[in-house]
């Protein structure tokens, strides 16, 4: 061995352990994170993280969890291990790659921490269904690159915060089932990239935030359970190309008497539309008889406070399920339900209205509707 040689063996020597045990601040992070960790019943952060099984050149890739990408953590995924303790989610701003960050289904609380713009790596974020409070920060809007987050089923409360539509790349959000509160912020509307929008089971207040049909390439928006108020977004429905739309559970109201014959004109693509237990009013025929509903398969219009006559859903193919009940409904229940060969639907409810043939004489048309329904294997009520 020449002196060259010596020198890169002993430099060898020096240096190899010194890769080994030095940890990296990717580790540093990991470990500051399970610090906060209380009970963990199946071992699968607190058995698994700890320095005796670092095999690594800076990541981990041993750890239960612990995703890499050559020396830096690019994933870190604990769902369901029914973890509890308090997650210190600021120490994810060190991993500089990370890009993904799910922790649903424990029992963790914590809060997302004001340097949350840090994961600037971060595509996917899940902390649904724990303990997580406090305000989402307005930082949030700083996280480009995210693609899917969710964090639905804790205790967030405050406002969803204008800044949102800085999420350029956002395709999911779901806040669903926390305590967020204040009207939907008109910046919603520049989530260009939003396939899938849930915020349902809050205290959002106000209206429907005009603009939504400007997001091409949302599939599903479910807003219910809140307490929005003001008209059904018409415009919204009938122009954009949106499937699953659900209002259920607000304080919508009719603007106009006539407001449901936009029915009518309801975009092709949508296939499900809830709009029930709001407070809207008015009539489905609006003098001449409305009988198409688009392309719709589900139409869930109960408890509501809508009357007249029903229409005559002659010219209606798609229709699966049909919710009318706890309205108030009069007249003669329609012929059009009672076609055979051309009619898919499988579910009717017109309960608690005030039909003609049903309170009357409920048991004999019960026994009627139900033989014709059996046959063609529906489920109903009235
Ligand atoms: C994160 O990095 C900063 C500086 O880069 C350091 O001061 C801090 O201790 C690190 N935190 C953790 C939890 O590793
Ligand atoms: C969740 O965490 C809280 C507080 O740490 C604890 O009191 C509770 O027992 C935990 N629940 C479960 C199901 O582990
Ligand atoms: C949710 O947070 C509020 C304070 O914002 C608190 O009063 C309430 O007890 C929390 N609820 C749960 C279920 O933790
Ligand atoms: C992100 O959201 C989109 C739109 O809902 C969905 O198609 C995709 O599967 C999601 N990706 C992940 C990793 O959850
Ligand atoms: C929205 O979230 C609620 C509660 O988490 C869930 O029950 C519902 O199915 C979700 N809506 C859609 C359209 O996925
Ligand atoms: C419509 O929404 C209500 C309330 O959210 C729900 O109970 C009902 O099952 C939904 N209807 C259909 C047909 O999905
Ligand atoms: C049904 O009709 C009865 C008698 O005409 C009336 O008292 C009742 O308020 C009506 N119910 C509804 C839900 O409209």
């Amino acid at each position: 061995m020449g002196f060259v040689g010596r020198f890169l063996f002993l430099l060898l020597l020096v240096a190899a352990p010194a890769l080994g045990q030095l940890p990296s601040q990717d580790i540093l992070a990991l470990l500051a994170f399970k610090k906060g960790i209380t009970h963990d019943p199946t071992g699968f952060v607190t058995d698994s993280w700890n320095d005796e099984s670092i095999d690594f050149n800076g990541c981990p890739a041993s750890w239960n969890g612990v995703v890499c990408n050559g020396a830096s953590v690019a994933g870190v995924v604990l769902d369901g291990h029914r973890i509890s303790g308090v997650a210190d989610l600021s120490v994810f701003a060190n991993l500089t790659m990370l890009v993904k960050l799910s922790m649903a289904n424990n029992n963790l609380s914590g809060s997302l921490p004001s340097n949350v713009a840090s994961l600037k790596s971060l595509k996917f974020l899940d902390i649904s269904n724990n303990r997580f409070s406090g305000p989402i920060p307005d930082d949030i809007g700083s996280l480009r690159s995210l693609q899917n987050m969710s964090l639905a089923g804790n205790n967030f409360s405050g406002p969803l915060p204008d800044s949102i539509d800085g999420l350029a790349s956002l395709q999911s959000l779901d806040v669903s089932g926390n305590a967020l509160s204040g009207p939907l912020p008109a910046a919603l509307k520049g989530l260009r990239s939003m396939v899938a929008l849930n915020l349902s089971y809050n205290a959002f207040t106000k209206g429907i935030p005009a603009g939504l049909g400007l997001l091409v390439n949302l599939q599903s928006v479910d807003l219910s359970w809140n307490q929005l108020d003001g008209g059904v977004d018409w415009k919204f429905l009938i122009e954009s190309t949106v499937t699953h739309v659900d209002f259920s559970g607000n304080l919508l109201t009719s603007t106009t008497p006539k407001e449901l014959k936009f029915l009518a004109d309801i975009s092709e693509t949508v296939v499900y539309l809830n709009l029930s237990n709001n407070k809207l009013t008015g009539s489905l025929i609006d003098g001449v008889e409305l009988s198409t509903f688009g392309r719709l398969k589900v139409l869930d219009l109960s408890s509501n406070e809508l009357s007249g006559d029903l229409p005559g859903f002659n010219y209606v193919y798609d229709l699966e399920v049909l919710r009318l009940a706890n309205n108030g409904f009069t007249g003669f229940v329609p012929s059009g339900l009672l076609k055979g060969d051309s009619l898919v639907l499988n579910q009717l409810d017109l309960s608690a209205n005030n039909l003609t043939g049903i309170s009357s004489n409920s048991a004999f048309m019960f026994l009627v509707l139900s033989l014709f329904h059996f046959m063609h294997g529906m489920q109903c009520s009235f």
